[in-house]
């Protein structure tokens, strides 16, 4: 493996992870992923941030090895999830001295997930501070920027930014450093959409903070370092805002084609409409490009066929997704088909629970879609429309 100086004594460790490709076995990974761990030697102290996955523990201590490292004082830990932690009692193993620098909430984690010894921890609380002789790290408790114990360490003297799971984006890169680009960004907006979005009235709170710290640099757990850190704060700011945008997603399955005729209509009518409209086939969708399309829309509209009385099990698996990121959306409605009868709009509706939505009338024909449904889906188009120009998006 690898190991890389970003600064005097301060190294990333990490690991690099090309190729896997699903996360918490549900999240596509279509760029793989890191878990970065830093080294921060001070001149009394040295300090691990972070450790990384198990599967890739032995990369973390060769980094450790090749650098020579004889000596862990603290073992910093921002986040008990094992992509992070998981290697902490290897480590632990090779450096028995060292103390886990975390919080109450986090050590309760460890102590659950990977059975560290109780008597390893030092906690620390908000604002707590840690001497590393001529450097400083600072502890800031950002509860829910993923888990309840989540937390983020700043190292004074050198302005930067150690935020783990918070900034971050899945992809392995053999670049150390960010470009500020589209790619950087669109790959981020979708980590946002995939982790954070849950959270973004707590993670709302914690932008100005970060900008009070005036980090020099971002070292996030996932992915490459960011050297400008205004470029993803500007850019989480606008995500976690509550601005929607003049779209329309529409997640949907059809099976003998009718859905499938109502969602060609309906996209047309939208489009003619003036409304950018993001339809996603959800037997052929990554879930991941899907949740990216709810972080700005405006609405959200499913289309299913009628499968056991009620929605396709597709699409039951859509909204339960969608109603568990929480997006800002504003507006809600189900289109689709049935053979004789079934109740698939009540059940969709009754499963956005989480969503401050209003809902639009549903439009469902008995089977093929005629002249009388077209024309209700115009109408259904022409009330989010309506209603895209009240909230002043158009
Ligand atoms: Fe990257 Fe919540 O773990």
């Amino acid at each position: 493996m690898v190991f890389h100086k970003i600064a005097p004594d301060i190294h990333w460790v990490g690991a690099l992870d090309f190729d896997r490709r699903l996360f918490d076995e549900l999240i596509p990974l279509p760029d793989g992923t890191s878990y970065n761990s830093y080294l921060i030697k001070g001149s009394e102290k040295t300090a691990l941030i972070d450790t990384v996955d198990p599967s890739k523990e032995f990369d973390l201590v060769e980094n450790l090895v090749k650098l020579k490292v004889d000596r862990i004082d603290y073992l910093v830990i921002n986040h008990a999830e094992q992509d992070h932690s998981g290697s902490l009692p290897m480590i632990l193993e090779f450096f028995p001295n060292a103390k886990v620098v975390t919080n109450e909430k986090c050590r309760d984690l460890l102590i659950a997930l990977l059975h560290v010894p109780p008597d390893v921890f030092h906690i620390v609380k908000d604002g707590d501070t840690l001497s590393l002789g001529d450097r400083t790290l600072q502890f800031h408790l950002t509860p829910w920027t993923h888990w309840p114990e989540t937390q983020i360490t700043f190292l004074r003297e050198d302005q930067i930014l150690f935020p783990c799971d918070l900034f971050g984006f899945h992809m392995a890169s053999s670049d150390l450093f960010m470009a500020d680009d589209a790619v950087s960004l669109r790959s981020a907006k979708r980590y946002y959409a995939e982790i954070m979005m849950p959270f973004r009235n707590s993670i709302k709170g914690y932008i100005d903070k970060v900008r009070a710290l005036s980090p020099k640099m971002i070292a996030p757990s996932h992915g490459p370092i960011q050297k400008n850190p205004s470029f993803m704060l500007d850019a989480y700011s606008d995500w976690v805002s509550d601005t929607v945008k003049n779209e329309v997603v529409l997640p949907y399955v059809s099976m003998h084609g009718s859905t499938q005729k109502m969602v060609d209509h309906f996209t047309a009518a939208l489009i003619a409409r003036g409304i950018v409209v993001k339809p996603f086939n959800l037997t052929r969708t990554d879930i991941g490009e899907l949740a990216l399309s709810l972080v700005d829309a405006a609405t959200v509209v499913m289309a299913t066929p009628t499968v056991l009385f009620g929605p396709h099990p597709q699409i039951v698996y859509a909204t339960y997704l969608a109603n568990a990121l929480r997006p800002k959306t504003r507006y809600a409605s189900v289109i689709g088909s049935y053979g004789w009868g079934g109740k698939s709009a009540e059940t969709i509706v009754s499963m956005l629970d989480h969503l401050k939505v209003e809902v639009l009338e549903p439009v469902l024909v008995k089977g093929l879609p005629d002249e009388a449904c077209m024309q209700a889906l115009d109408r259904l188009a022409d009330e989010i429309l309506k209603k895209h120009q009240e909230a002043g998006i158009v």
